[in-house]
């Protein structure tokens, strides 16, 4: 892999105490395009813009997936991945769902390691900060016309991110948009998912709401996720979380709080969930929590949801004793300071190239 290191970094411009998420971005990125059936001229280059032609194929047909994972310093200050083979293999299921080409696990592991280890100073060492790594994948053939492309470009940029300290998100369920639906791209980190959701919050924003929780798009009555965050509720003592269903993304918060919660002794069921069963259980007094899980905050707290005009207020987040344990069993064993029996976390190797 070519590396080619930046004459001036940008560091000495950054507050570290305060990062505003999605703005700052560290000194390189990888690049690597794919052409003639294969991934060609991988190199780590100064961040900066790309060019394309107005006839790419992604700005047009949507061809575009990306991933969003951390990496983090551990109280032994050791440079940590949370489950990077988790958002390698749903990188690759979104590939293969918008018909572009997968990208080896080996080839994502040197850039990322690299990568990293290039710009370890990025890396905020305070609890609760980490390094947000952004991988994206965009159909680059110039080509006005709806087929799969032939070339494609791969980035991974990262940047470094604060705590996130998440105000309790008031949602309204939605009954007139839908995110996704069976057999639709749903379970694919595809860019159109996302400009697919815009709308339905602005419109959602100026009545007031944080975020929209999305339901099935049949009979607007199962709840699938909120904003872009996976849904779980407490329940009379269980915990209840929709099951995937091909419409709904699979989130790796999600499935690391399912197994956390059942290890801890919980009851955790995924299934079908009507907005008619939470609001039954909201008027008798058994709806105990709810929360939405994601990588950016891990848990954020739920202080209401709307539902055809009816506002239901969620219970007080200090009052959620299943979601706070959740997230700071997720803290800690990204930290180092619980055990990680799943192995979740893994080291940043230094690759030979850069040497220690
Ligand atoms: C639509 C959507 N749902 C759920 C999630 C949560 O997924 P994860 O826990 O893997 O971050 C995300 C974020 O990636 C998302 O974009």
């Amino acid at each position: 892999m070519k590396i080619t290191k930046v004459k001036n970094s940008k560091l000495a411009s950054v507050d570290f105490n305060n990062i505003p998420f999605g703005r700052t971005f560290s000194d390189h990125m990888f690049v690597a395009e794919y052409q003639d059936g294969k991934w060609q001229n991988a190199r780590i280059e100064p961040y900066g813009s790309l060019l394309f032609d107005p006839a790419c194929l992604a700005l047009h047909y949507g061809q575009s997936i990306f991933e969003g994972l951390k990496a983090f310093v551990t109280q032994t200050n050791e440079a940590v991945f949370f489950r990077i083979d988790k958002h390698i293999e749903r990188l690759n299921i979104s590939a293969k769902r918008m018909c572009m080409p997968t990208v080896p696990a080996t080839m994502f592991m040197d850039a990322v390691n690299t990568l990293v280890t290039l710009d370890r100073a990025w890396m905020p060492n305070k609890p609760g900060s980490s390094l947000y790594i952004r991988p994206l994948m965009f159909a680059s053939d110039e080509f006005i016309g709806v087929r799969p492309s032939n070339r494609y470009t791969f980035v991974i940029m990262t940047g470094p991110t604060g705590p996130y300290y998440a105000k309790p998100v008031s949602l309204l369920a939605s009954d007139q948009y839908v995110r996704a639906a069976q057999g639709g791209v749903g379970e694919a980190k595809t860019a159109g998912n996302y400009a697919a959701s815009l709308l339905a919050s602005k419109e959602a924003q100026l009545e007031g709401f944080d975020q929209i929780m999305w339901m099935d798009a049949k009979e607007f009555k199962y709840i699938q996720e909120v904003g872009t965050m996976n849904i779980f509720f407490v329940i009379d003592g269980k915990v209840v979380t929709p099951a995937t269903d091909g419409a709904i993304l699979k989130g790796i918060t999600r499935k690391s709080v399912i197994d956390i919660l059942k290890d801890k002794g919980y009851e955790v069921e995924e299934r079908l969930l009507s907005i008619d069963e939470i609001v039954e259980a909201h008027k008798s007094g058994i709806l105990q929590e709810a929360f939405g899980t994601g990588t950016a905050a891990v848990v954020s707290f739920i202080s209401d949801i709307t539902y055809k005009g009816y506002r239901m207020e969620m219970p007080k987040s200090e009052d959620c004793k299943v979601g706070l344990l959740a997230k700071s069993t997720i803290e800690n064993i990204r930290f180092g300071i619980e055990e990680d029996k799943w192995n979740w976390v893994q080291k940043v190797v230094v690759p030979e190239s850069i040497g220690a």
